[in-house]
């Protein structure tokens, strides 16, 4: 086997024992790939953000919730989120207790929200309408409120969750609504949060949202104080996508001092004794996976030259959805020198024009028969495959941390596509 293009993971030893070769040969393609180190290094590198007692990692479930990884982030005592009755599910799967999930939803049904509360879970709702609701489905309960900070951040305007042009939170002004509604159905409020958005790469306006639910939360009658366990400032983390071009990371140990300084001063003044959580998703999880698959054909047109895999759009959506970048390496069977580089539009197999993973992107001449390697698909990768054109949906395995493998999740078969259909 040559690699073409492959210093990354070789650097990471990403596929322990194995090669990608080898793991397609017994998984098939395309292939979500895991490496549980490197999960759990990123799990540890967060909790180290603050070393306060009352910090807490609080896992956002829907960046992947395959419940073994779901496992692994719980042994390294992270919390998790649930935003649908499916990720309350998965979370207990893998073992998380209810005391260890928060329910983060918007705009849900008086089902779900009676499903959350029967399950005793703390639930944050963001709007007054929701806030409503869930008082007549869980009279005299806990609740929690995310507040809209007026600040938002992220990679792309979808991603974007405060400000302006957004329909998350509940605006601040909105506070004494919000208290008559508390009363009207003897609800307690028992945390805050917020989310400003998605992959950001500087820690100025996280920390400045955080200074805002913070002054928001001092600003509460004593009372109300008093009664909050959980300050939850959210999520948005950014990994660098572009690793070949040597992109910077976000300064962890800026965002650490930022936060702790911030949630010591909190507590010392306020004499708050509850938790406070930040929520990543995408950080814990991008970088611990990457996505596998096979090159089918190859062409020139209109001067263009096009790389035609079973990578579509299907088995991952960030591309097309956000214009997002990814890192292609290349693995090729055979022994064979690299025959230099060139412009290549790599696409998928969907029956799309959109159907395009990387657009004439300079790359090592990539030959019918390699294998390609979808860096940082960790987060936001499986999550959102589909059965577009009725495509399977591919499996995914777990490199160990002693360099074996296990499969985590079989691939869809032609059953799953049918089970639920009535003829
Ligand atoms: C409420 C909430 N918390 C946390 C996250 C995780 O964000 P990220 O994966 O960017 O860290 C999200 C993502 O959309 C979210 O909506």
């Amino acid at each position: 086997m040559s690699a073409i293009r492959s210093a990354y993971t070789d650097k990471l030893a990403f596929f322990g024992n194995s090669s990608p070769q080898q793991l397609l040969a017994v998984y098939g393609s395309p292939l979500y790939v895991y490496n549980e180190n490197i999960l759990r290094r990123s799990c540890r590198e967060l909790q180290l953000l603050s070393a306060h007692p009352g910090f807490w990692v609080n896992y956002s479930a829907k960046a992947n919730a395959n419940p073994s990884l779901l496992r692994i982030i719980r042994e390294e005592g992270c919390l998790v989120d649930a935003m649908s009755p499916g990720e309350l599910h998965m979370n207990l799967e893998a073992g998380f207790s209810r005391e260890q999930i928060l329910y983060v939803c918007n705009n849900v049904s008086e089902a779900e929200l009676q499903n959350a509360a029967e399950h005793g879970l703390l639930v944050s709702v963001d709007s007054l309408a929701q806030l409503d609701l869930y008082g007549r489905v869980n009279r005299g309960g806990n609740v929690m409120l995310r507040f809209n900070p007026g600040i938002g951040a992220g990679h792309h305007q979808k991603v974007v969750t405060a400000g302006e042009a957004t329909k998350f939170g509940i605006a601040p002004e909105d506070l004494d609504k919000a208290r008559a509604l508390l009363a009207a159905h003897g609800l307690t409020l028992a945390g805050l949060n917020q989310h400003i958005g998605s992959l950001f790469m500087e820690p100025d306006g996280y920390l400045d949202a955080m200074d805002r639910l913070l002054a928001f939360a001092a600003a509460l009658r004593p009372e109300e104080l008093a009664r909050l366990e959980i300050l939850d400032f959210g999520g948005g983390f950014g990994i660098p996508y572009h690793k070949y071009g040597n992109a910077a990371r976000l300064d962890m140990d800026a965002l650490g001092r930022g936060i702790h300084e911030r949630i010591s001063a909190f507590a010392a003044r306020t004499g708050y004794a509850g938790r406070f959580y930040v929520e990543p998703g995408r950080y814990v999880v991008a970088e611990c996976g990457l996505l596998l698959g096979t090159v089918h054909a190859v062409k020139d047109h209109a001067g263009r030259r096009y790389v035609g895999t079973d990578l579509g759009f299907n088995t991952l959506m960030r591309p097309v959805l956000y214009n997002a970048h990814h890192d292609i390496e290349i693995y090729r069977a055979e022994d064979a020198a690299e025959s230099g580089s060139l412009p290549q539009t790599v696409v998928g197999n969907i029956c799309e024009s959109g159907d395009i993973l990387a657009e004439d992107c300079v790359l090592p001449e990539i030959a019918i028969g390699d294998i390609l390697g979808v860096l940082d698909a960790g987060a936001y990768g499986f999550a959102m495959c589909s059965n577009y054109n009725l495509r399977l949906r591919p499996a995914e395995v777990l490199i160990m941390a002693d360099g074996s493998h296990r499969l985590i999740r079989r691939r869809d078969n032609l059953d799953d596509l049918v089970r639920n259909v009535r003829v």
